[in-house]
């Protein structure tokens, strides 16, 4: 796992807007897999402000998000896929066509066979070329709280009384927090071909330290990240403050500056 350690929460953005850029500008009808929440909103003002200045181009990128409240409808303003309008796709020159987030409207009695066909879509875009990350109070990597299978598909998951809490920031009250939720499984996510992991802030230390250097469990499901080829981890100083092999990340990361390859 490739580790980079910068200072803040806009490095880590701006770090992780490259890896992005380069993929879409080797590989234009590269598909993408998307997180929602606090962490990616800087790398997704980056990706708009390098389209709105440079030029990058989205027009034939296509995008699958990892989750989706359940119960929620696309037009609801906590919706993942409400965020993601706000948030990146209106800033950009996707196709709508191109994107997709589960919909979290679907019949109780069609979720099965909805997220079967979900994981058939990214299958028929060919597989997620890179997947962002970010990472819950709880370990869990999308939804996939802890106790998930490292093997789960997509599929309907209750939502953890951690994530409750911690999503409650952006509801009125934590009864509005919905308690289901769509989510990728890990088994779908770890056949991306290639994973960006960000994480920031003091909160998400000690968390990071257990899931990039603790033992792979599936109470900690970012964990299992370390079975993955090609990880990248952006982490800012804070979140990475209980990792135990800074300076051998440093070391790397600052190697890669001389032999001009990624060590992953
Ligand atoms: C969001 C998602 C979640 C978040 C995680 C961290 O689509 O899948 O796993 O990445 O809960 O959220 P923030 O970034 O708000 O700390």
């Amino acid at each position: 796992m490739r580790v980079l350690i910068v200072k803040n929460y806009s490095e880590v953005s701006i770090e992780a807007a490259k890896i992005v850029r380069d993929i879409v500008k080797k590989k234009p009808n590269c598909v993408l897999g998307l997180a929602t929440g606090s962490t990616p909103l800087g790398l997704y003002k980056e990706l708009i402000r390098m389209h709105k200045e440079k030029g990058l181009d989205f027009s034939q990128v296509r995008t699958f998000n990892l989750d989706e409240y359940y119960g929620l409808s696309s037009s609801h303003p906590q919706s993942y896929r409400f965020f993601m309008e706000e948030n990146l796709f209106k800033g950009i020159n996707i196709k709508p066509e191109n994107t997709r987030v589960p919909d979290g409207s679907v019949k109780i009695e069609e979720v099965e066979q909805y997220c079967k066909e979900y994981e058939e879509l990214i299958k028929q875009a060919g597989g997620i070329d890179l997947q962002v990350l970010g990472i819950g109070g709880d370990g869990h990597i999308a939804f996939n709280e802890p106790g998930s299978s490292l093997g789960s598909r997509t599929r309907l998951v209750a939502l953890d009384e951690k994530t409750i809490e911690d999503n409650s920031r952006f509801f009125d009250r934590v009864e509005d927090v919905p308690r289901f939720a769509l989510s990728m499984g890990v088994g779908t996510i770890l056949e991306a071909r290639e994973i960006l992991f960000l994480a920031t802030g003091e909160k998400k230390a000690e968390i990071v330290a257990k899931a990039l250097e603790g033992p792979i469990t599936s109470m900690i499901t970012a964990s299992a990240l370390q079975l993955h080829p090609r990880v990248t981890a952006i982490l800012d100083e804070e979140a990475s403050d209980a990792l135990r092999r800074v300076a051998f990340y440093r070391f790397a990361a600052d190697s890669e500056k001389h032999v001009g390859i990624k060590l992953f």
